[in-house]
């Protein structure tokens, strides 16, 4: 392992640790149930883990702590604990448990500077759950995702066009803007796309270089990074609130997210407000925009690198075009490429962007593990899936760390026949990802469009995964030369 990524793997450590001290201040109360706590791993024991880290990787590390202590086990450092949940059997009340039982607790807290006081972190429970449902009705329906697809290919389209007949591009760099480009059209909506695009674009870039290790500990430090956070929220909020604004005035309505998000109204029958609104948009574009641009690049760097899969992926699409003929592709066209989909989901099986996801637990639980050992996770305690781990337990992903989008296919549908909770990169349950369709559909229009149009060819080797991000991503350049061959 290079130095860099040493210090990357340290990083994410450490961040792990200051997420533990963040959110446990753990008074561990009184306990209710019979039943034994889970093992404990002490500091001493991991501090010890350090050099495995820096020579095997993190996930290597999860994996054997996996293998060594079960799917249950707490893991303590620095007056700090937390309790590892591993595996679809012990994981079921982690994603379904009601917030009043299990939640997030303070952990999102550094959202409000990013996105403002009007929605999640900064409201009550009541009115976020309210808000939630706005984010489901504007984003996930099959309506919505239908009157993107025009949208989305038009994008992909122009973009391409723009490419010669040959060359040689930094895929990451041009997904990266391309999916942007879909998201200000489709979300964001025509005003932005059009007049103000290199604009938004920068200014979300500054709001993510704002989220560091110190922010998410202390979010109102005054650090300079945390400034330009600020300077570029006030910016956006500003844009975006004109946007909204003028939209009322004229009574232009367009067919965006953005404006089904001005729709929308609470249950007392109230009107989301222009504050809301545009911190509701502000945190869809932020959750959708490094998830999907790290997936679609992580599916070419699979794709091109296992040549069997990238022929059947191809051979799909001859079928799926000759079909539709001179037709437009279309919503159904493109839940018709299974194999497709399978090798975007394989892809994030193996490198999905939120390695672990946290909560903090208000009221105990037992959990049960596939062996029948109960154990007690008293109240206040921190728990943590990763979802790492989870993505390749051998019991239910043969050979998991095989790249193998087949596993997926309904012939053999691993995960449903592993259980609920067995495939968890867009998390599940409760606080399941509202983005998981519409990221699927963009990503397979970029895919379904080079696979048709262009010979690829992986220049760069194979990308190592940079932990340092708040979203795990291909780590530097991925170089691909490129040839037309329509
Ligand atoms: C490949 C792409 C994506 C991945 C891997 C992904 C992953 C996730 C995960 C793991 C969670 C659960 C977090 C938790 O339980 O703590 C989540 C939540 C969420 N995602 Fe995504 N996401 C993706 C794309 C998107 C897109 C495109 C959008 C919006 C357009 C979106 C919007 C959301 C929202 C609003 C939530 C919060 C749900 C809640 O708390 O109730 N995501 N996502």
């Amino acid at each position: 392992m290079d130095f860099a990524s040493m210090c990357c793997s340290a990083m994410a450590f450490l961040l792990f640790i200051v997420l533990c001290t963040k959110i446990s201040r753990a008074r561990t109360r009184r306990r209710t149930s019979h039943h034994q706590l889970p093992p404990s791993v002490n500091g001493i024991a991991l501090l010890r883990l350090l050099p495995a880290i820096f020579k095997k990787g993190i996930p290597a590390v999860m994996n054997d702590l996996y293998i060594k202590y079960g799917s249950v086990f707490t893991a303590s450092l620095f007056g700090a604990s937390i309790t590892l949940l591993i595996g679809p059997e012990v994981t079921a009340h982690f994603f379904q448990g009601l917030d009043s039982e299990i939640s997030h607790g303070n952990m999102f807290e550094f959202t409000v500077p990013m996105f403002g006081k009007g929605i999640a972190y900064g409201r009550d429970m009541a009115t976020r759950n309210e808000q939630k449902r706005f984010n489901v009705e504007a984003v996930l329906k099959p309506s919505r995702l239908t009157s993107h697809v025009s949208i989305m290919l038009q994008e992909v389209e122009s973009y391409f066009s723009k490419w010669g007949k040959e060359g040689i591009v930094d895929l990451k760099v041009e997904l990266e803007r391309l999916l942007m480009l879909i998201t200000s059209r489709c979300l964001l909506g025509k005003e932005v796309r059009e007049d103000m695009f290199d604009e938004v674009n920068t200014l979300f870039g500054e709001l993510g270089n704002g989220l560091n290790m110190i922010s998410f500990l202390y979010p109102y430090l005054p650090t300079p990074a945390c400034r330009r956070r600020d300077r570029a929220r006030i910016r956006l909020t500003e844009i975006l609130s004109n946007v909204v604004v003028s939209r009322k005035r004229s009574g232009r309505v367009e067919e965006d997210t953005l404006q089904r998000l001005m729709d929308s109204r609470y249950k007392d029958g109230r009107s989301t407000t222009v504050e809301e609104v545009v911190a509701l948009i502000i945190a869809l574009v932020f959750g959708g925009k490094h998830t999907s641009s790290h997936t679609s690049t992580w599916t070419g760097a699979r794709l091109l690198s296992h040549p069997t899969v990238l022929k059947a992926a191809i051979e799909e699409q001859e079928r799926i075009t000759q079909k539709y003929k001179d037709n437009e592709l279309d919503y159904n066209s493109f839940l018709e490429m299974v194999t497709l989909h399978c090798c975007i989901k394989e892809a994030l099986r193996m490198h999905p962007p939120a390695p672990a996801l946290v909560r903090k637990v208000h009221k105990s639980f037992t959990v049960q593990t596939r062996e029948g050992k109960h154990y007690e996770i008293p109240q206040e305690h921190i728990v943590a899936t990763p979802i790492l781990v989870n993505n390749n337990i051998p019991y239910i992903y043969k050979d998991p760390q095989v790249y193998d989008p087949h596993r997926f296919h309904p012939d053999r549908n691993e995960d449903k026949v592993g259980g609920k909770f067995s495939y968890t990169s867009f998390g599940g349950g409760r606080h399941g990802c509202n983005g998981e369709a519409y990221a699927y559909l963009q990503i397979k229009v970029i895919w379904s469009h080079f696979l048709r149009n262009f010979e690829l060819e992986l220049i760069s080797p194979f990308p190592k995964t940079d932990w340092s991000r708040y979203a795990a991503e291909p780590k530097g350049n991925l170089f691909v030369r490129y040839k037309r061959t329509a």
